[in-house]
């Protein structure tokens, strides 16, 4: 054991990735493939759901593809609840995150495969739990590279997110050419090789990089609470079967109706996790103040999320039937539009970065930051309004319209997700660390629940009132919030 002390310490020391330890490399290589093969599939699945089966699709009807795609990318968030507990309780991250990935990599395979309906619902499953066993426990050993002394961290996470970005921009490109100008599976497979080569590279590096700390449960599970907590899960698996049967027997059970109760699982999570923490004998008077100040935070970054994850959804849906995708005699793909995203995401870190050095302590709370990306998301599909006014519903657009509209999302972006994540570790009480991850993490959950909802009323004829609605509706939730600075400021108790 102190020989292993001793070589994490070493690790700590090491600087061979950028002035990095090397472990982070491994990690930002496991991410990026993973988010490579995550996004790509994403790219082309709301095509393959909808396609004519003529087209080498399912010949879903739009308005069910649409509320899959964001009811499915809502699963993705919330199973990481389970994966951050497998992780600190059960497994450790090391081999948490290699599960993960190996349910991932089968996810795409049963895409990869012409077996229709019930492949997809098989991905599903599996790439709903293999994310929420890799995702959050990737990003939490990036933290666990560091020692809290070690100001490399922040840097460090800079570099992790750019590795997400880097795959989530490159698979849309690769994927969308081969699943839509050649074969829907094609493109599927190209994800799991994907994810192939990110576990691979995991195995090899992190039996080198990684600390060894990862390889252990941080809190292990009491066998008394085991029995507690299996009887609990078996009593939620029960309700959740009796309500199916139930909707069954009332003739109510189809598709929409089941995204209808996923959604209201989705909603109540947040619910329960705030009530928990807030009442726990664990934490101190100013800690509670803290999380009571984090519930506004919360609401405006699931709007955020809301708007920004309709990207592979409302916008890829305009990107196929209302944009004209023939420039200077090239054919873009569809689903291409997807990269645009992450793009604009590595475009802006360093100027961003830049901007908060600068600034430095003269910069604005985290409040103000989000209310302000509030309102700039909600502008960029207000935006989306002056081409559907102009064109309707029928005409092609030029592409710069999308471009213009994501470039627009992803400045709030940038204003909202590496602050929301910082402000949730600072506002985070001591015993309720890891929860609190996933209480972000739910943010963009509970967006995406919601859009399994409201995506039913984007249809051509209503699509006018759509952009403006939404968008309106993000703004004036943002001016809310600005007047919710000062008070929120004083419950933070001194966190900006
Ligand atoms: N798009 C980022 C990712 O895929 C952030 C997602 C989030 O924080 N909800 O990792
Ligand atoms: N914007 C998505 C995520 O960061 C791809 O980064």
């Amino acid at each position: 054991m102190k020989n292993q002390v001793q070589s994490d310490k070493e690790r700590q020391q090491d600087a061979s990735f950028f002035g990095q330890p090397w472990g982070l490399s491994t990690l930002f290589f496991t991410e990026m493939w993973e988010r490579f093969s995550y996004y790509g599939m994403r790219a082309i699945l709301l095509f393959y759901m909808y396609f004519s089966i003529t087209r080498g699709g399912l010949g879903f009807n739009k308005i069910t593809a649409m509320s899959i795609m964001s009811i499915y990318g809502s699963l993705v968030y919330l199973s990481g609840v389970v994966g951050g507990f497998l992780s600190d309780r059960v497994w450790g991250a090391r081999k948490t995150v290699f599960y993960g990935g190996v349910l991932i990599m089968f996810g795409h395979i049963a895409l990869s495969v012409p077996f229709g309906k019930w492949a997809l619902f098989v991905s599903i499953v599996l790439i709903v739990a293999g994310t929420g066993l890799l995702k959050p426990n990737v990003s939490d050993m990036v933290g666990g590279l560091y020692s809290e002394k070690d100001d490399r961290r922040d840097a460090g996470f800079t570099i992790f997110v750019f590795g997400i970005n880097l795959g989530s921009f490159i698979s849309p490109i690769l994927v969308s050419w081969l699943g839509l100008s050649y074969n829907f599976h094609l493109g599927f497979s190209l994800a799991a090789i994907g994810m192939f080569f990110g576990l691979l590279q995991y195995v090899l590096g992190g039996k080198k990089h990684l600390p060894s700390t990862s390889l252990y449960p941080s809190d292990p599970i009491e066998p008394a609470d085991i029995k507690k907590l299996s009887l609990r899960v078996g009593a939620g698996i029960i309700v959740f079967i009796l309500v199916l049967l139930l909707m069954k027997v009332m003739g109510a059970l189809n598709i929409l109706n089941f995204i209808n109760l996923l959604t209201l699982i989705v909603l109540v999570t947040p619910v329960v996790y705030f009530i928990v923490i807030i009442s726990s004998e664990k934490i101190t008077k100013k800690d509670r103040s803290r999380v009571i100040a984090y519930i506004p935070l919360f609401i405006a970054a699931a709007i955020f999320w809301g708007i920004e994850e309709q990207g592979s959804v409302v916008l890829a849906l305009f990107a196929e039937t209302q944009t004209d995708n023939h420039i200077f005699g090239l054919t873009i793909q569809a689903g291409m539009y997807q990269s645009l995203n992450p793009l604009f995401i590595m475009l802006y870190t360093v100027p961003f970065a830049w901007l908060w050095t600068r600034l430095g302590k003269r910069q604005p709370s985290s409040p103000t930051k989000f209310s302000t990306g509030m309102v700039v998301a909600g502008l960029s599909y207000l935006f989306m309004v002056i081409p559907v006014s102009l064109f309707g519903p029928n005409a092609q657009v030029s592409p710069l319209w999308l471009v213009g509209s994501w470039a627009i999302i992803e400045i709030a972006e940038m204003l909202i997700s590496p602050i929301g994540l910082s402000v949730t570790t600072k506002l985070a009480p001591h015993a309720f660390q890891s929860q609190m991850m996933s209480l972000w993490f739910l943010t963009d959950a509970a967006g995406q629940a919601v859009n399994a909802q409201i995506v039913k009323f984007y249809t051509p004829a209503n699509e006018i009132r759509y952009f403006a609605i939404v968008g309106a509706a993000s703004i004036v939730a943002g001016i809310i919030l600005a007047f919710l600075i000062k008070p929120l400021k004083r419950l933070m108790e001194g966190v900006n």
